[in-house]
């Protein structure tokens, strides 16, 4: 069935961080962003432009401009923003779709850290939030919405998420300490905790597949897909939630209010039965 689009985003201009492939949550953000009649700038940094194939992409939005920031960097950050006044004056959103952790990729154990690796997980996936958003601000139109992904790792236990739940919990109390300052300028910022995606982030967490089926069969609504978060996000950049910010919404089919459900119990069940002694 044809998609239908509403012109939510017309005349928004932005920047979304983070499209890799398309699996990437960012990039199905971009392709709704666009249908809705956002134009951004997408971003990745230097050394994902060789794996990714954000030409294809850009193409499919409308030749959007594809710029490499690394947001470690504030060099990478201030020429990023100063190509996004010069395009658009001023911008309306920014997407953080960006996360990454060596500690996780290399299976170090939370309780074994390779702290030189940690400091590079919270830089990556928390700490961009605050040097974007700084280095943005002079570009940033009042009432200018602001977005970053998050997981339900910050609140909860998941042993495997590693060093990233607390890279999360820093990611979404920056989000509620800049959001607090930037209200007098009407800019919102929110975070939005996603199920678990198959992405190439995703993918490299280890037992990711028993995660992902976990939370599928407990969530009510099951687990959310990418397109569905672009959807959500799409709102959230849009007029029609100008007073919701310092927020962290869950986006995730129901799970973060779920303690059990039959299915997971029959499951529970049957792996009982199967290790009871046979007579
Ligand atoms: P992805 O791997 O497609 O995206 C992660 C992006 O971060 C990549 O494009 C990568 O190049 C970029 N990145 C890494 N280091 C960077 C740097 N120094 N500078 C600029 N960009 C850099 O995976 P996904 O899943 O789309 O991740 C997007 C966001 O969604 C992340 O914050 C992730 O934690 C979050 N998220 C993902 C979930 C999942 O299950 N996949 C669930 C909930 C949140």
């Amino acid at each position: 069935m044809a998609r239908k689009y509403y012109g939510l985003l017309e005349g928004k201009k932005g920047v979304i961080f983070g499209a890799l492939n398309e699996q990437s949550l960012a990039w199905q953000i971009a392709l709704q962003v666009y249908g809705e009649g956002g134009q951004f700038i997408l971003t990745n940094a230097p050394i994902a432009m060789r794996f990714a194939s954000l030409d294809v992409l850009s193409y499919q939005c409308g030749n959007a401009s594809v710029v490499a920031a690394d947001v470690t960097k504030d060099e990478d950050l201030q020429q990023l923003f100063t190509e996004a006044q010069s395009r658009f004056g001023g911008i309306d959103f920014i997407v953080h779709s960006v996360g990454r952790s060596e500690n996780i990729r290399k299976k170090t154990p939370y309780e074994n850290l390779r702290y030189e690796w940690y400091l590079k997980t919270l830089d990556i996936s928390a700490i961009s939030l605050h040097r974007m958003i700084l280095h943005a601000l002079p570009v940033l139109n009042d009432g200018a919405s602001i977005v970053a992904l998050t997981y339900i790792g910050s609140h909860r236990i998941f042993s495997e998420y590693n060093d990233m739940s607390d890279a999360k919990a820093l990611l979404e109390a920056i989000a509620r300490n800049f959001g607090a300052r930037l209200g007098e300028r009407k800019i919102r910022v929110n975070t939005v905790s996603q199920s678990p995606t198959h992405t190439t982030a995703g993918n490299g967490i280890a037992g990711f597949d028993a995660l992902y089926e976990f939370a599928d069969k407990l969530s009510p609504l099951g687990n959310a897909n990418a397109e569905e978060c672009a959807d959500y996000v799409v709102t959230l950049l849009s007029d029609l939630t100008s007073k919701v910010t310092l927020q962290n919404l869950y986006h995730d089919g129901g799970f973060s209010q779920m303690g059990m459900n039959e299915r997971v119990m029959r499951l529970m069940e049957l792996s009982a039965s199967a290790a009871q002694p046979q007579p």
